[in-house]
C-alpha cells in the first residue's frame, strides 16, 4: 500500500496534544522500556535523548526504571511539553533528571547535551517529512557505542489490515484519536523501507524487526 504522509509534522494543537496524552498508550510505551532495558546489560545510568517526546510518558517511565539515567526530551510542540513538564511535576525527584526541550529536529537545539549514551524514539519517525533528519540527528547526537531504539508503528499491507489495526487497538476510542491513529498508519514505514533508510544515513549494525502486530523497532549499538 503506498504511503500517505501526516497531514502535519508537530502535534501542535493544544486539543489534539491533550487526546493523545489522554489515550492509554501503557501496552507499547511499556513495550518500548522493555526494549530499552533488553538493551543494557546493568540498568542504564547515563545520558539519553528522546527525540520526538510527546506528552513525556516515556521518559518519565524510563527515569522511573533507570533510577540514575538522565533524559533530554524534545518536541517541537510546547502544547505537548507543557503537559510532559505537568506530568513530571508530579515528582520532582524524578523531574530534576529530565530536561524538557522545545525544538524542531533537525537542529542543534533538539540535542543540546550531545554526544548521548543513547537515543530514543517512539512514533515520531512516521511524522517526519524527511525520515533521514531523524537517522543523521541520530547518527550527530550519539557517541561512538551508544544504544539506539526506534519504535513506531509500521505501514499494513493494505487498507484491510489499517482497519484491522483500528478494530483490534481503537475500538471504543474518541473520534479524533482514532482519526490520528488511521492517518499514522498510512504514514508510517516498513521494515524493509526502515532498512533503506538506515544504509542511506550510513548506520550500519541496527537490527529491523516486528515487535508487535502494528509495531517495527530499529534497536543497536552507534558504531
Ligand atoms: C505521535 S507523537 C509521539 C510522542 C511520544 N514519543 C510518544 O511515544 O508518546 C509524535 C511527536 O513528535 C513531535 N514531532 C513531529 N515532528 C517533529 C520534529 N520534526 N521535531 C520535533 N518534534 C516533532 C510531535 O509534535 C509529537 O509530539
Amino acid at each position: 500500500m503506498k504511503r500517505v504522509p501526516e497531514p502535519e509534522e508537530l502535534m501542535a494543537d493544544p486539543a489534539q496534544a491533550r487526546a493523545y496524552a489522554e489515550a492509554d498508550f501503557s501496552e507499547s510505551n511499556g513495550l518500548f522500556v522493555e526494549l530499552f532495558r533488553r538493551l543494557q546489560p546493568t540498568p542504564f545510568a547515563g545520558h539519553a535523548l528522546d527525540l520526538g517526546c510527546g506528552p513525556g510518558d516515556i521518559p518519565i517511565r524510563l527515569a522511573r526504571a533507570c533510577p540514575a539515567a538522565r533524559i533530554d526530551a524534545v518536541d517541537g510542540a510546547e502544547a505537548m511539553l507543557d503537559l510532559a513538564r505537568a506530568a513530571a511535576a508530579v515528582d520532582v525527584v524524578l523531574a530534576a533528571r529530565i530536561r524538557w526541550s522545545c525544538a524542531r529536529i533537525p537542529s542543534p537545539e533538539a540535542m543540546p547535551g550531545r554526544p548521548y549514551d543513547a537515543l530514543l524514539s517512539n512514533s515520531l519517525l512516521h511524522h517526519m517529512a524527511d525520515p533521514l533528519d531523524l537517522w543523521r540527528a541520530v547518527r550527530e547526537a550519539g557517541r561512538p557505542g551508544a544504544a539506539v531504539l526506534v519504535m513506531d508503528l509500521a505501514r499494513p499491507a493494505d487498507a484491510e489490515g489499517v482497519d484491522r489495526v483500528l478494530d483490534a487497538h481503537a475500538a471504543g476510542a474518541p473520534d479524533v484519536l482514532r482519526n490520528d491513529f488511521r492517518n499514522s498508519l498510512f504514514a508510517a514505514y516498513t521494515v524493509e523501507e526502515v532498512r533503506d533508510q538506515l544504509a542511506a544515513a550510513g548506520i550500519a549494525g541496527m537490527s529491523v524487526e516486528m515487535v508487535s502486530d502494528r509495531h517495527l523497532a530499529v534497536r543497536g549499538r552507534l558504531v
